[in-house]
């Protein structure tokens, strides 16, 4: 069986631009194709804003919408990244071997920077070796990722090629694997992405109640570019959906749609709940996890090491 890979930052509420941009609807279908390790990549959330007071709290939340979708933790690796201390040191290894050049170049961070976000820190710029070391120290076939994690996927590859070529092969080259549905625009202004920083009434959350997304969907803008982008959410979450159903039937299409979006999280929501209720199961489920996770890249860890020559 193949392996595949994949993490979701625990940084805020997940909406329906997450899922669907990062493939969330196939996560179950994928646990009985591919030998699969999920984890929630707590470290890479330091980045960003944050209260201390807040981060269990976003662990849990993430963890349990996870688990919501219907994951087995049994069927797959399911961990969170800091009980993995592998990942931190694997990535000062890398540090080493990727240069400046090629962390400038990266978009993700350039766009950061122009938005000239006040918290400019160097884990921003260090943000995608850390992702590097998270995908090669478990040697994944296949790395599902938002479009916008392209060039980090590519780089996870130059960096795994530097290290063979300078200390001998150790790393697997992953491939990266799109979902199809690559951006979700916001329902306010839809020229800009679904976005959490954008605003509540932005995006759906996957946990919003029935009556929350009626709310946030009748207020969304339907101008040309609204309503392409709700259409799309509509090819997805209406089966059969005929545009031509609702000509001059905004109202109408916006009303079915919001219904059609909450139904299809229904069994989601309830099942959320169910898990936040008891928050030292999700504790447990994710330390199990993380032994998991650590017999696979202790050794490989082991091998970098050796192959450097910090051990004999
Ligand atoms: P946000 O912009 O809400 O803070 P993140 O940057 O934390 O979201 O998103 C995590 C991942 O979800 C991204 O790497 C991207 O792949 C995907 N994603 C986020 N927003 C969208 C969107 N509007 N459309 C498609 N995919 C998205
Ligand atoms: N950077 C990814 C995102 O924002 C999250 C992530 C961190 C990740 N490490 C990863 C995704 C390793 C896939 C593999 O969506």
């Amino acid at each position: 069986m193949k392996t595949l890979l994949t993490g979701l930052k625990p940084s805020g509420d997940l909406h329906i631009g997450n899922y669907l941009g990062t493939g969330l609807p196939d996560w179950k279908k994928w646990t009985g194709e591919y030998s699969c390790i999920f984890f929630i990549p707590d470290l890479h959330s330091l980045t960003e804003e944050f209260e201390p007071g807040d981060k269990t709290e976003q662990i849990l939340r993430v963890a349990a919408a996870i688990l919501a979708l219907g994951i087995d933790p049994d069927k797959c690796i399911f961990f969170r990244q800091a009980d993995v201390l592998e990942h931190t040191n694997l990535m000062w290894i890398f540090n080493c071997i990727t240069s400046m050049g090629q962390l400038e170049r990266m978009t993700q961070y350039k766009d950061k920077v122009a938005r000239k976000i006040e918290n400019n820190n160097a884990g921003l710029f260090t943000y995608p070796v850390l992702q590097a070391a998270d995908i090669l120290l478990y040697e994944p076939d296949v790395v599902p990722v938002g479009i916008d994690q392209k060039q980090h996927i590519e780089l996870t590859r130059d960096i795994a090629v530097k290290f063979n070529n300078r200390f001998g092969q150790t790393f697997k080259l992953p491939e990266p694997q799109f979902s199809d549905f690559k951006k979700v625009m916001s329902l306010t202004d839809p020229e800009s992405k679904m976005s959490k920083s954008h605003g509540e009434k932005s995006y759906i959350a996957l946990h919003d109640e029935p009556e929350v997304i009626m709310e946030k969907m009748k207020k969304a803008v339907t101008d040309e570019v609204g309503l392409k982008n709700l259409y799309d959410l509509a090819n997805y979450f209406i089966p059969g959906f005929d545009a031509k159903q609702y000509t001059d039937q905004n109202a109408k299409f916006k009303e079915d749609l919001a219904v059609a979006i909450a139904d299809h999280f229904a069994d989601f929501r309830k099942k959320r709940l169910e898990l936040l209720a008891h928050p030292e199961n999700i504790i447990q489920i994710l330390q199990k996890g993380a032994e998991k996770a650590r017999a696979i890249a202790n050794p490989k860890l082991i091998e970098a090491w050796k192959k450097i020559g910090l051990i004999g």
